[in-house]
This record gives C-alpha cells, sequence and structure tokens, in this order.
C-alpha cells in the first residue's frame, strides 16, 4: 500500500515525465531474468521474484543510492521522500522474508548513517511513517526475533530502534496544535507545518507504528500522541460527518478536531484509516477493541450502503465513493485493498459474511487486471452507466467499468488482496491469478535499469514510461508476490484469525503485541 496517496499529492511527486519506446537501447546493468510463464512449482516462483527483486536492488544501488528512488530508463535517481534513502529502507523487510543475507546487511549498515533531523524537502508525517518507520520497525522485530541469525552485526540491529526513537522525535512537534490532530506537511528546518487541513488516512495511519515504537522503547509519548489524534476519528464531530455509522468525512481541522466534510470511501485519502482499526485490534485486542467496534459499523455500513454492480456486469462488486449519503461510482487501484481487509477483518472476527464479501471484492479487483491488454489495472475507473465514454462503450459493456486514469505506478493492493484470499481460502486459483499479474507487471514495467511506472494499461506496450520507480515496489509489490507462494511461516497471514504479526500500510510485518512490555 502503499497507500494513502491521494492522487493528486502522488501526481505532484512524480518527476517530469517523459516517455521512450520499449526497444529504446539501454545499457542493462544484469541481464533481465528470463519470463517463464508455464512455471509450475512454487519454488521457482518465489525464485522468479528473488530474482526480479535482486535486479532491482541492483539497479537502484548502481544508479540511486542514497537517494530515495532510482529513474530506471535514463539510470538517474529522485528524492521525493526525504532525501533519506527510501527505497533502501523500504526493501529492508523484503530482503528478510526472502532471506537474503547480503542485502539485509547492506541496508542495516548504512541507517544508522541517516540523519534524520535534516532534509531538504518537506515531511509527509504519513509517508515518512509508514515508509521509513515501519520500515525500520519492521526490520528490528524480524533481526531481533526469528530472523536474527540475518544479521551480521547487532550494533546495527540496535541502531534500527534507536534511529526509529529519532525520526519519530524528529517528527513529534506535529502533534504541538490546539486539538493534538497532527499535521501533515512539516518543515524541520523552521519546525513549521502545512497549516492543515489534514486528511483521514493520513491522521489514522499512524497509530500502529508509533504504539510499536512505543511498545518496543518504552517511551509511551508516541502512544499517547497518535492515540490522542486517533480519538476525534473514533468519535467523529459534528454528527454530519458520519453519513452512516462507522463511514466518515476526509479532512479534518487540527485547530478544532472537528471533520470538515462528509464525503469519503474505502478510496486513496480514507483508505488506511479502516485498514488500521481492525489492524490494531490484530496488534492487541485488550488495549484496541473500540477500534474494532468501529471497524465493524464501518464494514456493516459498506456491505449496507456502499456495495454496487455494474449495470453491465451485475455479477461484479465494487464499493462506490460517497458524499453525504449520496453515491459516486468511481474506485481506484488503492482502494483494492478493501477485499483484503475484509477478509483479515472476518477472519480475526469469526465472521464467514465479511471473508465472503471481502472474496467478491476480490473477483471485482481481478476484474480490473484481466480486461487490459496489458493484464494489469488501472489507477481510477467508474461503472456509472449515465457517463461511459463512447468510445470506451464496448469495453464498459464486456468488463464492467471504464478506465477513467490509465495508469499503473507499480501498485501492490489488487495482489495484496489476493495474498489475503489464497491464505485464508487456500484456493490455488489466487496463487494463478498473483503469478499471472507479476509475470504481466514484469512484462510491461520492465525497462532499463529496474521497473517503472507506465502511463495506459489497456496499451499492449504499457504506453510509456514515466521513468519512476517508487520505493513501494520493494516494499509491497514484490513481498505479497512473493509470499502467496512462500512457506509457511510465522509472519504469514494466519487463516484461522490467529497472526502473530500484522502487515503495516507499506506490508511492513510487525511482531504482534505480546503483553511482555
Ligand atoms: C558494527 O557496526 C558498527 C557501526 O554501526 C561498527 O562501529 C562496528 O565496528 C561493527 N562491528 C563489527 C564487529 O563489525
Ligand atoms: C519520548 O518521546 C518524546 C516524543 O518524541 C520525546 O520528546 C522525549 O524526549 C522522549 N523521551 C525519552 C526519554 O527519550
Ligand atoms: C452497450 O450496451 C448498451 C445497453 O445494452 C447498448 O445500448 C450499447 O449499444 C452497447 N454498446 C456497444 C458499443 O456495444
Amino acid at each position: 500500500m502503499a497507500r494513502t496517496r491521494s492522487i493528486l499529492a502522488l501526481a505532484a511527486c512524480l518527476p517530469s515525465a517523459f516517455a521512450l519506446p520499449h526497444n529504446t537501447p539501454i545499457d542493462l546493468r544484469s541481464p533481465a531474468p528470463q519470463r517463464r510463464a508455464d512455471l509450475p512449482s512454487a519454488e521457482e516462483r518465489t525464485q522468479a521474484v528473488v530474482d526480479v527483486f535482486r535486479r532491482s536492488w541492483e539497479g537502484y544501488t548502481e544508479y540511486a543510492f542514497p537517494n530515495d528512488e532510482l529513474k530506471p530508463v535514463t539510470n538517474g535517481f529522485s528524492n521525493s521522500r526525504n532525501k533519506w534513502g527510501a527505497s533502501a529502507v523500504d526493501a529492508l523487510s523484503t530482503a528478510l522474508v526472502m532471506g537474503q543475507k547480503d542485502i539485509v546487511n547492506e541496508i542495516i549498515e548504512y541507517i544508522p548513517t541517516i540523519d534524520y533531523f535534516e532534509t531538504p524537502t518537506e515531511v509527509s508525517l504519513f509517508e515518512t511513517t509508514i515508509r521509513y518507520l515501519g520500515g525500520m520497525l519492521s526490520g528490528y522485530d524480524f533481526l531481533n526475533g526469528p530472523l536474527a541469525d540475518l544479521a551480521d552485526n547487532k550494533t546495527n540491529v540496535e541502531q534500527l530502534l534507536k534511529q526509529s526513537e529519532n525520526l519519530a522525535n524528529a517528527m513529534s512537534f506535529a502533534f504541538d496544535t490546539p486539538s493534538g490532530v497532527p499535521y501533515n506537511g512539516l518543515n524541520f528546518e523552521d519546525r513549521t507545518t502545512d497549516g492543515g487541513p489534514n486528511g483521514l488516512a493520513t491522521t489514522g495511519t499512524l497509530v500502529l507504528e508509533w504504539v510499536r515504537l512505543s511498545d518496543l522503547s518504552g517511551n509511551k509519548t508516541y502512544a499517547a500522541l497518535t492515540e490522542k489524534a486517533e480519538s476525534y476519528l473514533l468519535s467523529p464531530k459534528p454528527a454530519t460527518s458520519e453519513p452512516w455509522p462507522g463511514l466518515v468525512g476526509t479532512n479534518i481541522d487540527p485547530e478544532t478536531g472537528e471533520f470538515l466534510d462528509a464525503s469519503g470511501g474505502w478510496v486513496g485519502g480514507t483508505d488506511s484509516f479502516y485498514e488500521y482499526l481492525i489492524k490494531m485490534y490484530v496488534y492487541d485486542p485488550e488495549r484496541y477493541a473500540e477500534y474494532k467496534d468501529r471497524w465493524v459499523l464501518a464494514a456493516d455500513s459498506t456491505i449496507e450502503h456502499l456495495t454496487s454492480h455494474p449495470a453491465s456486469r451485475p455479477d461484479l462488486t465494487f464499493v462506490a465513493m460517497y458524499n453525504g449519503k449520496n453515491l459516486r461510482l468511481i474506485s481506484q487501484h488503492l482502494a483494492c485493498f478493501d477485499g483484503g481487509n475484509f477478509i483479515l477483518g472476518g477472519t480475526v472476527l469469526g465472521e464467514q459474511r465479511y471473508i465472503d464479501y471481502g472474496l467478491e471484492l476480490v473477483e471485482g479487483c481481478h476484474e480490473t487486471y484481466t480486461a487490459t491488454a496489458t493484464g494489469i489495472g488501472p489507477e481510477t475507473f467508474a461503472w456509472d452507466e449515465k457517463n461511459v465514454p463512447s468510445d470506451q462503450s464496448t469495453f464498459y459493456n464486456e468488463s464492467g467499468f471504464y478506465i477513467t486514469d490509465a495508469g499503473y505506478q507499480l501498485r501492490p493492493e489488487v495482489i495484496e488482496s489476493w495474498y489475503y484470499a489464497y491464505r485464508v481460502t487456500g484456493d490455488p486459483k489466487y496463487q494463478e491469478w498473483a503469478w499471472d499479474a507479476f509475470n504481466d507487471i514484469i512484462d510491461t514495467t520492465e525497462v532499463g535499469s529496474g521497473y517503472s511506472s507506465i502511463r495506459d494499461v489497456n496499451a499492449e506496450d504499457g504506453g510509456g514510461f514515466t521513468d519512476f520507480q517508487e520505493s513501494f515496489w520493494f516494499a509491497e509489490v514484490l513481498k505479497y508476490s512473493y509470499l502467496i507462494h512462500a512457506p509457511e511461516a510465522e509472519w504469514q497471514v494466519g487463516k484461522d484469525g490467529k497472526n502473530a504479526w500484522v502487515f503495516n500500510t507499506e506490508a511492513h510485518p510487525f511482531q504482534v503485541f505480546d503483553g511482555s512490555k
């Protein structure tokens, strides 16, 4: 998830894009792994994903590290995440679950050298929390726990926690507002902020990381700050900002802690607030029972009021957006995490109806992949019969949706939900879908020294490259593509609702609270 990434914020951070034809000669650093669509065994599949991970890492270290991202077409780099080496920190937990010891040690040797108090650019409290804090805390949990053997140097492991504290301390002035709801945009140099308002997801997707940091470090302030901010989201005011029980607006005023609107959904800008309500309960059911109660309200209201079946394909299920009680028949790739989240909630609460609903959503998002020329789903889509563009009429009639933004930015959410579906049902169909999507993504996005966002999922060749490789390519797409075929391990999602680990929205697994601290 890589997630909330409101579409606008993400577009703003993309480097100005240009396209090269697919066959532009490029000095390849290492030969691309062979596509082998017929691979039968789980081992060969996991090895194919590891090969792509290693090739991505080599390209990044050769041309971009310690900058944030690789520009794979031009073998350049960009710094959309504060110039602290976002791709390296985001890659750590994936290198760990894949057992790539050399890469693990490269990353944990680098992390102690980051100066988290200095950055040339504005800091997003949310993005920095989910990518950097999440990546370091996950690394610390693994290397202090079941994967301790992968670290060559214990000092570097301890530094993961120390650097997490440094980063949180550098950002904590964000919460210094009249209400305690933080500002999201931070300027470290003069300790000023963007002045708000803050968003639902950017406010409500901090608590898992900051609570984990409190539980590991013993400093209770981190939990207190984020729980206070979250309290306004759990008891939303004014009442009009909650059009149906549990479903709330998008913008919050940090001066008052009140919502400023009543529009939302499970899309970018709001999504991971709902995701974390149930994940906090997975993390510690004693402390976070109220969060679970709010998730149940939101889930029930979603099933009852937001469920939508396209007129041309009534067999498909999508979740609509809303503005007050008016539905908007549009959705996003980002929203496709919702199936997985319903499945997780259903297993944890022992409620089959949430699992069944999640599996319906998973089928709908599968259609957004299989309907396009590349086999990859679009950034945004809609199914409002009154507004079908004439040139997509046939496409809409067949597929049940039309494309409103055809880009693909190396996002994970569809494969992420297939991962939950597979773990919980054991149905190998979801592994096949993930394997097909992985191969289609590699075929379409592989270019130069890495993998690039593309412009048009409905053009055979992807419609051109934007020359940008997101850090969550490492953290999420490759992790879920790997784990769905990987052997049992304590960090894999449990099919019976028992989970020893919980994944943050950037796919960094944390050990659940064990009551000992
Ligand atoms: C471990 O890493 C630290 C730097 O983080 C370094 O000072 C120390 O010498 C290393 N120890 C060994 C045994 O390599
Ligand atoms: C605990 O965290 C807060 C918030 O970042 C920080 O101000 C404080 O110095 C920390 N306390 C200790 C003992 O490190
Ligand atoms: C799509 O379906 C509608 C309703 O059945 C029909 O009016 C329209 O002609 C169809 N469009 C195409 C291009 O087949």
